[in-house]
């Protein structure tokens, strides 16, 4: 299908402007899980303080994703927060989203999500753990090209489009899609730089964007940044280069270096600084607060809404400790006086429909085909299957090594839970029998496969090695099935609303 844009660029920007100016103030966030930590845990912990005294306000929450009478119970006990939603598994950089993927079931949960919430913005990260048949335990990024950015854009204006339709509000302004820079984990494929494919996204659809700041200083580490620049250089010209006019959000998040801690492969280049990845539970470096500082400053900076700490799967205390920084180092930040823009648009800001987003022609997006084989390749490459055949950003030396070696499989055995705790016994029988575990990773990515149910890495992980155990040890298949059996139904409790006593 051809993204169908009725008017020129102006427009689109336009557009944007009108959906934007329906957003209020946010203020100072956290975007948080549900579960991890237990997020009325957290709200208790901030309003008694911590070891810092004073009670603390959050202006806002960002909610994972989770089951739906988990967000509904999350609704009904905070009901003057601004909640805000944080989607996944609506695999918006892929080519075949709408075809390999189960989009319409993904599409249809994060409306009702959006509904049950309330919220102004959904955010997804721009790009996918599962791809041309492979499934990842955390983010990929999209294929840095011209072509990835038009179906990126086209898919997010058939997501807009939906939430529009579903909307009751006057005009029928649906949640606004917030597109997510993601993380690069050691590399990133593609042609054109970061900054530019954004840009490329943001002049075709009217989406709103979220600057995680420690996403950004991975581009800067594993892009050819590292080579010639130092990081304010860097965020210098990164800022020049993106759409800053379209981020809503700000997200700060920890950085560490990998849980593995094999590293020695990267050891010749470490002048330009570690080689942290985004890790949402590690402590956030006082680089990024210097970045955010240096962000805040820039005066094409004009629809931030909100800028929230991401602290899913950190310690409550050091939520505590790190949010009372943020508000006591930014409490002058009341966000951007947005009345001079919204009289400067108020030509277009009149009721009525929204502008069409996508044309219904069924004609194929332009360059889809060759960018199925190339997300083919990316996917083989970064599991091992394949040599390098793609463009890269300017890769750190031996970067792309130590994902394919060491973080994939690592992703695989242990990330999402430890397959020895998971599935005790079973291990013990593949141990008699000879069977090592890295079998289950070359088992894993042997061949691509379909993606008929909603994206969950436990209950995949649980599926696929039952599957394994049936081919390579059939006699320790009882023992698998029941393991798999038990912790499903554990999955299941666990992910059951919190109960309410209010
Ligand atoms: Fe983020």
């Amino acid at each position: 299908m051809t993204v169908a844009f009725e008017e020129d660029m102006a427009t689109v920007d336009q557009e944007f402007f009108r959906r934007v100016a329906r957003i209020p103030h946010h203020g100072l966030g956290l975007s948080v899980d549900v579960y991890t930590p237990d997020l009325f845990d957290l709200l208790d912990a901030l309003a008694e303080g911590g070891a810092g005294g004073r009670g603390l306000d959050c202006d806002y929450l960002e909610i994972f994703k989770a089951a739906l009478p988990a967000l509904a119970d999350v609704r009904r006990r905070l009901p003057n927060t601004l909640l805000e939603y944080h989607a996944e598994g609506l695999w918006i950089t892929q080519p075949d989203l709408e075809t390999r993927y189960p989009f319409e079931a993904e599409l249809a949960a994060a409306a009702a999500h959006l509904r049950t919430l309330g919220s102004h913005w959904m955010n997804h990260e721009c790009a996918a753990k599962q791809m041309a048949g492979y499934s990842f335990g955390t983010y990929l990024p999209p294929l840095f090209t011209r072509a990835s950015a038009a179906v990126t854009a086209r898919h997010i204006g058939l997501v807009q489009h939906r939430f529009d339709g579903e909307s009751r509000s006057p005009g029928r302004y649906g949640p606004l899609f917030l597109l997510e820079l993601p993380p690069l984990t050691y590399f990133g494929f593609g042609d054109v730089s970061v900054a530019d494919f954004f840009r490329f996204v943001t002049e075709a659809t009217p989406c709103g964007l979220v600057l995680d700041l420690g996403h950004l200083w991975t581009v800067y580490r594993y892009s050819d940044a590292w080579r010639d620049r130092d990081l304010r250089e860097f965020l210098s010209d990164f800022l020049e280069a993106f759409p800053l006019e379209r981020v809503v959000q700000i997200h700060v998040a920890g950085l560490a270096g990998h849980e593995s801690g094999e590293m020695a492969g990267l050891a010749a280049t470490g002048s330009r600084g570690p080689f942290w990845i985004d890790a949402h539970g590690a402590p956030i470096p006082d680089v990024l607060f210097d970045m955010l500082e240096l962000v805040l400053a820039h005066p094409r900076l004009r629809h931030l809404k909100g800028i929230a700490l991401e602290v899913d799967n950190k310690s409550v205390p050091l939520i505590v400790q790190e949010f009372r920084r943020l508000r006591e180092q930014w409490a002058w930040w009341k966000g951007v006086d947005e009345q001079g823009q919204q009289d400067e648009w108020a030509s277009n800001a009149q009721a009525g429909r929204p502008a069409p987003l996508v044309g219904t022609d069924g004609v194929p997006c332009e360059g889809t085909d060759g960018l199925l084989e190339q997300y083919d390749r990316y996917a083989r490459i970064v599991t091992g299957g394949a040599a390098d055949a793609v463009p890269s950003l300017g890769m750190v030396p031996g970067a792309l090594e130590i994902y394919r070696h060491t973080y994939f499989p690592h992703e695989i055995l242990h990330w999402g839970g430890e397959l020895r705790d998971m599935f005790p016994e079973t291990c013990r029988q593949l141990d008699r029998g000879g069977v090592a575990l890295t079998a289950f990773v070359h088992y894993w990515v042997r061949e691509p496969r379909p993606s008929q149910t909603p994206y969950d890495f436990f209950l995949l992980k649980l599926e696929r090695f039952v599957e394994f155990v049936r081919e390579v040890l059939p006699t320790a298949i009882p023992t698998a099935e029941r393991e798999a059996a038990e912790l499903r139904g554990a999955y299941q409790a666990a992910c059951a609303p919190v109960t309410s006593e209010a």
